[in-house]
């Protein structure tokens, strides 16, 4: 036999049923799609959907060339007929605004935009953690804020209720301030952790030089007391900064949503600013955080565009659907709801005939395929976990009827007018 060829590490199939590993299945995925699709809609976002590979340079001018994301994590490869260099997206923000610039969608209308799709990082995988993983996404474009900082954050609150995981989900928030504001920080920063540098492990030491602001980030318990103790960017925000975070506060307090203020989160990508916030869960083990997202004012205009401030979020549907999965109120549809069983001559072409007919009248009809015995049919049907069943046998074939089992039970087994048919079933199903 010819050796089987195995998925890419940190790469996950999903389907019909669970794996050992990886307990998600398409139809509860799908399901999650379902339900993602009909909140950004009652929230009035339109979808857009860009290419998985981009220019690499359009990843290294937005988040950042010192980023884990674009220094260690990004495919990148050459084009093989001239010498661009492509990747697969690492996340979704860079692709949504290049699209935007590209097709001057912001031209005279502000834009709240939503995403969903695979990101690929080469990071390690563990559980929660893949290299392709898959975001849904949420960027409004054009809005000054602070009342779209409040509506996106509610938003997200609302998706944790529908999907039944709200309990288990803490919104951490913070705010970084402009770009004067950071740089005064950074160099307050820099002063204080180089006078403390002997201290630093080799990660934090690099970070130092590249991105201090990272340092405060570092999980490395010996650095936990340094870390606390640095000098925090909000003691750094001007009026108007602090206004805006001010008010975004008060606002997430006027729709009840509860959150802590942490002023060591940073968020790993280059491009934030004011207000950033992340939801965690402490069910998961290291992959804690969920959703992530901030302000990013000055992306657009570094992408060609003209000046927009902008807002947006990504949660990792991975993560989100093991806690949905084990804590949450999210249901699979898979089974279909009638299942046809036929046999002898004539009766395989009379079965698919009903099977259309109950199709056209919004029945999901799962047809048995192939030759075998009514018992070994009925036993397809049960594991198909079909409601009803739908037989056509000799009998029913010179007749002109059906017999209709209900698999729960609730109606006792029945032969019924073909024309009877539809009338029937609604009435079992609606009992
Ligand atoms: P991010 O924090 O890098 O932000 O990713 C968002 C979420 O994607 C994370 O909170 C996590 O749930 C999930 N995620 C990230 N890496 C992995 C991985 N290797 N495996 C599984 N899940 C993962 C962004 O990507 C920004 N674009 C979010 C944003 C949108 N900010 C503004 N607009």
């Amino acid at each position: 036999m010819a050796q089987k060829i195995q998925s890419v590490k940190g790469m996950n199939d999903l389907l019909p049923v669970e794996q050992k590993d990886f307990k998600l299945t398409a139809a509860f995925w799908q399901a999650f799609e379902d339900t993602v699709t009909r909140w950004t809609k009652s929230y009035g976002y339109q979808q857009i959907r860009t290419p998985i590979v981009e220019q690499t340079g359009l990843f290294v001018r937005s988040i950042g060339e010192e980023t884990d994301v674009v220094g260690k994590e990004m495919y990148t490869f050459s084009d093989s007929n001239d010498a661009l260099s492509l990747s697969l997206r690492p996340e979704g923000t860079a692709s949504c605004l290049r699209a935007v610039v590209e097709h001057n969608l912001l031209y005279n209308n502000p834009q709240k935009l939503w995403y969903m799709g695979p990101m690929f990082r080469r990071e390690r995988p563990q559980k929660g953690r893949y290299r392709q993983f898959h975001q849904v996404g949420i960027e409004a474009l054009g809005f000054e804020g602070p009342d779209i900082d409040a509506e996106i954050v509610a938003m997200s609150a609302d998706l944790w209720q529908k999907l039944g995981i709200a309990e288990h989900l803490t919104l951490e928030i913070n705010s970084l301030g402009n770009r004067e504001e950071r740089a005064a920080h950074r160099a307050a920063l820099v002063a204080y952790l180089s006078s403390h540098e002997e201290k630093l492990d080799e990660d934090s030491k690099r970070r130092l030089k590249t991105n201090p602001l990272r340092v405060l980030d570092s999980k490395n318990p010996d650095l936990q007391d340094i870390c606390n103790a640095a000098p925090r960017l909000t003691d750094y925000l001007g009026e108007e900064s602090l206004a805006h975070y001010q008010r975004f506060k008060a606002m997430l307090g006027g729709l009840n949503i509860a959150y802590v203020e942490n002023p060591r989160l940073v968020r790993g990508l280059d491009y934030y600013n004011h207000t950033v916030f992340e939801w965690t869960t402490d069910k998961l083990g290291a992959q804690a955080t969920v959703c992530g997202g901030g302000r990013y004012d000055g992306l657009i205009e570094e992408l060609g565009g003209k000046p927009a401030a902008s807002i947006g979020f990504a949660m990792g549907i991975e993560r989100l659907l093991l806690l949905v999965a084990e804590y949450g109120s999210l249901q699979a549809d898979a089974a279909p709801d009638v299942y046809t069983v036929h046999q002898s001559e004539g009766a395989d072409l009379q079965a698919m005939k009903y099977a259309q007919t109950l199709r056209a009248a919004g029945f999901n009809v799962l047809q048995h395929s192939g030759y075998q015995s009514l018992k070994a049919q009925m036993k397809k049907a049960d594991n198909s976990g079909a409601r009803f069943v739908l037989i056509v046998a000799q009998d029913e074939l010179a007749a002109q009827t059906v017999t209709l089992k209900d698999m729960q039970g609730k109606h006792p087994q029945q032969t019924v007018a073909a024309a009877d048919l539809i009338h029937t079933l609604q009435q079992w199903k609606n009992a």
